[in-house]
């Protein structure tokens, strides 16, 4: 296995070799029967670039190395066309379906008649809140938000800023990966404001972490604020662009940390350029990986001990989560050595001169 720069949280198991079976005899023998082919619903691929140009990149690596069939659909933001994109899957067999839901009501609509079908189903990056997947495979998102704020206080000392004043750009509200980022960021964040040592901003969440509509949000609340913000905590880099470019217009680009997520190209020059903060890299290769075992195992009735359960209501969800990383501009560079971009990709001609000085050779 590629050597990641990540330490794997529940996982000493994933590095090496896998997860472990439970050695379920009684295992579904019509899913032991079954020649694995996984169906895999993305979101969308305008809320972060990742859903396309990393998940897609490396579930197909996952599934071409197992030599399994595999279908990976992108439901562009729909709803509508979400869920029919599952019954198309269902109708066509897949053994097992993972989904990365646009809300928990769509998200559970799918997953009830999966199982209803006798399909396996997985929770992808998101939990389908009230859902029926067999398991959940993400990052510890609550640290993603943790190292979000520790990142804004850390640029926010390093300007010497004076209780400043912070914006919030939350990510959707559909989306309970944005809820338990927020909570990160507010175990950091809120403790400052209780203090009196940085000052609330406007907060807004921005719906279907819609890129555009965050410039405009930002535009509003920095309008709302008489210019007077300080630090941005945007929940990811396309959130942080959005924010950026609003600061770009006001000259204020470079003097108000800027945070992130995702890792992304543009987020990865935007931290180079000096306009953003920090990103948080989430080794979507595996994230995928182990996706792609659970999948496959399930499909041959199998049943997985991943080790770790997240509760969801009464119910506890077997459970996958992998540990995320702050990226601050001296680190851009592991991002590249993991392999997740290439230095091609970021260091285009206007960012050259950046990647020497960040040691990106
Ligand atoms: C993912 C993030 C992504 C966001 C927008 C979240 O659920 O965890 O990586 O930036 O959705 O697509």
């Amino acid at each position: 296995m590629r050597k990641g720069i990540l330490t794997i949280a529940a996982v000493g198991l994933l590095t090496t070799g896998g997860l472990t079976a439970c050695g379920d005899d009684s295992g579904d023998k019509a899913a032991s029967a079954k020649t694995p082919k996984i169906g895999v619903i993305l979101p969308d691929s305008k809320s972060s670039a990742r859903w396309e140009t990393a998940d897609r990149r490396f579930l197909e690596e996952a599934f071409k190395a197992a030599g399994v069939k595999y279908d990976i659909q992108n439901a562009q933001n729909d709803k509508s066309a979400f869920q029919t994109i599952a019954d198309q899957m269902i109708t066509g067999g897949v053994t097992a379906l993972m989904i990365v839901n646009l809300d928990s009501g769509t998200g559970k609509a799918v997953l009830d008649k999966a199982k209803s079908q006798g399909v396996a189903t997985i929770d992808y990056d998101r939990l389908t809140l009230g859902g029926s997947a067999q398991y959940y495979v993400s990052f510890d998102n609550e640290t993603v938000g943790k190292l979000q704020g520790e990142g804004l206080s850390k640029c926010l000392t390093e300007k010497g800023a004076k209780n400043p004043v912070v914006a919030y750009l939350n990510g959707s509200p559909t989306d309970n990966n944005a809820t338990l980022f927020k909570a990160g960021y507010d175990s950091v964040l809120k403790p400052k404001f209780d203090a009196k040592e940085y000052v609330k901003g406007p907060e807004d969440a921005v719906p279907a972490w819609d890129n555009a509509q965050a410039a405009t949000i930002f535009e509003q609340q920095l309008t709302k604020a008489n210019g007077k913000i300080d630090g941005v905590l945007a929940a990811n880099d396309g959130l942080g662009n959005a924010a950026i470019s609003i600061l770009k217009k006001n000259k204020l680009n470079g003097k108000v940390p800027v945070t992130g997520q995702d890792a992304s190209t543009e987020g990865l020059q935007n931290i180079l350029a000096g306009d953003q903060c920090m990103t948080v890299y989430k080794a979507v290769r595996e994230e995928a990986k182990a996706a792609s075992d659970l999948a496959i195992a399930l499909a041959k009735g199998e049943k997985k001990d991943t080790g770790q359960t997240v509760k969801d209501g009464d119910r506890d969800v077997p459970s996958v989560l992998l540990t995320p990383k702050a990226i601050y501009k001296e680190s851009v560079k592991d991002v590249i050595a993991d392999g997740y971009v290439t230095k091609e990709e970021v260091c285009t001609a206007a960012y050259t001169k950046f990647c020497a000085e960040a040691g990106i050779s």
